[in-house]
């Protein structure tokens, strides 16, 4: 055994951070090295929606609707055991998450996504405009009906990453805010070297770290594989100063999100641009989620603007994330990457079930959460395997 960790988790946002606490309860030694400003957590830059009854479509498949709700009701224990451990509040709030159209042909793609759902069997409902309105007295008399998903929810995703950060350090996790620079194996032990020159000692490894670069280097490094097709997705988004006016739901208008948070807070996203690592934040941008807001609750475009940012969503080419370890690489490297618009909704699930996988101890774990379907193979022709 070496003298280090058993496992280093590089990459500490939602994800690293998750899946740190969920070793840690099976008594693992457990280190999270992260790049901080080097390479931004995307969970920093989200809205914090729990909404899987938006987020997945016929695109992203089955498997991954079913992982997505099965991620969804492990989250009220979820959020309780963090802000306990750590004696921070997240703002989770499980008030339902309001899809509103404005127009006859945004009910009909409404009432699709409302049958494909109902087939699914999530409990959602058809609102009329008066019936939404009625429920979120927010929304502008131009709603002409609404798609209810009672269950969805929302976080402050800022709050939850230092909840999940203290949560994790009070429980004996051990943090480092460097870039690993390289890493090589020896004497069956990985030696990372940090951006300090130190080295840190561990049997195995997590690629956690997002979109960045970094992860498809490690992966290449210590697989001498392929690197895995993440790519990462811009998005811009914005946050206001409500005042006085209350708006309770997360409400969903075409072409913006509005995210009601705690302290008067409202962030509105989000853009979704293709392979741009820039973070530069375009102001038409800005505007026209501002504009797209308006529509659905008037009053937006008046609202005194507290901050815009952007951030890199890690996208796959199917939309699901890459969770568990290549056939054919080293069987103590485990990949944690692509959770792109959903890691904060996926990651007491993926944190589970990949803390399973890695301890060996898959015991009581529900079909649900299987990560077959998310293994990296996918994309090396070896799903079948
Ligand atoms: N989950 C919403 C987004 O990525 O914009």
């Amino acid at each position: 055994m070496n003298t280090g960790f058993d496992i280093a988790i590089i990459g500490g946002g939602v994800i690293g951070l998750a899946l740190g606490r969920a070793l840690l309860a099976a008594k693992l030694r457990v280190i999270i090295i992260d790049a901080g400003a080097d390479i931004p957590a995307a969970t920093n830059a989200a809205a914090g929606m729990l909404a899987p009854s938006f987020e997945m479509g016929q695109r992203t498949g089955e498997a991954l609707y079913r992982f997505s709700a099965a991620s969804l009701s492990l989250w009220p224990e979820f959020s309780r055991e963090v802000e306990d451990a750590a004696s921070l509040s997240m703002d989770y709030r499980d008030d339902g998450i309001l899809g509103v159209a404005l127009d006859e042909p945004q009910w009909q793609e409404l009432r699709t996504r409302y049958s494909d759902l109902e087939g699914r069997g999530a409990k959602v409902e058809m609102l009329s405009g008066d019936e939404a309105r009625g429920l979120e007295p927010a929304l502008s008399s131009n709603i002409a009906g609404a798609l209810f998903a009672p269950f969805d929810a929302q976080v402050d995703p800022r709050k939850l990453l230092l909840a999940l950060r203290a949560a994790f350090l009070k429980s004996g996790g051990m943090f480092s805010s460097e870039r690993v620079s390289h890493i090589k194996r020896a004497r069956n032990i990985y030696v990372l070297s940090i951006s300090s020159g130190a080295q840190i000692e561990a049997d195995k490894i997590v690629i956690a770290s997002g979109a960045a670069t970094l992860s498809k280097l490690l992966v290449e490094i210590v697989c001498d594989l392929p690197p895995p097709p993440v790519r990462p997705v811009k998005g811009e988004a914005v946050a206001l100063d409500m005042g006085d006016m209350q708006v309770r739901h997360v409400v969903r208008a075409p072409g913006a999100y509005i995210c009601p948070k705690a302290g008067a807070r409202m962030i509105i996203g989000a853009t979704e641009i293709e392979s741009h690592e820039s973070l530069d934040v375009d102001p038409s941008a800005i505007a026209g989620l501002i504009r797209n807001g308006e529509r659905a609750v008037s009053g937006i475009a008046k609202m005194r603007e507290m901050e815009r940012w952007a951030g890199l969503r890690p996208a796959t080419p199917d939309g699901a994330p890459i969770l568990g370890r290549y056939s054919d690489g080293p069987d103590d490297v485990f990949l944690a990457l692509g959770h792109h618009r959903n890691g904060i909704l996926l990651a007491p699930a993926s944190a589970k079930a990949l803390a399973a996988e890695i301890t060996g101890n898959q015991a009581g774990q529900s079909p649900a959460l299987t990560l077959k379907p998310f293994s990296p193979d996918r994309f090396q022709g070896a799903a079948e395997r």
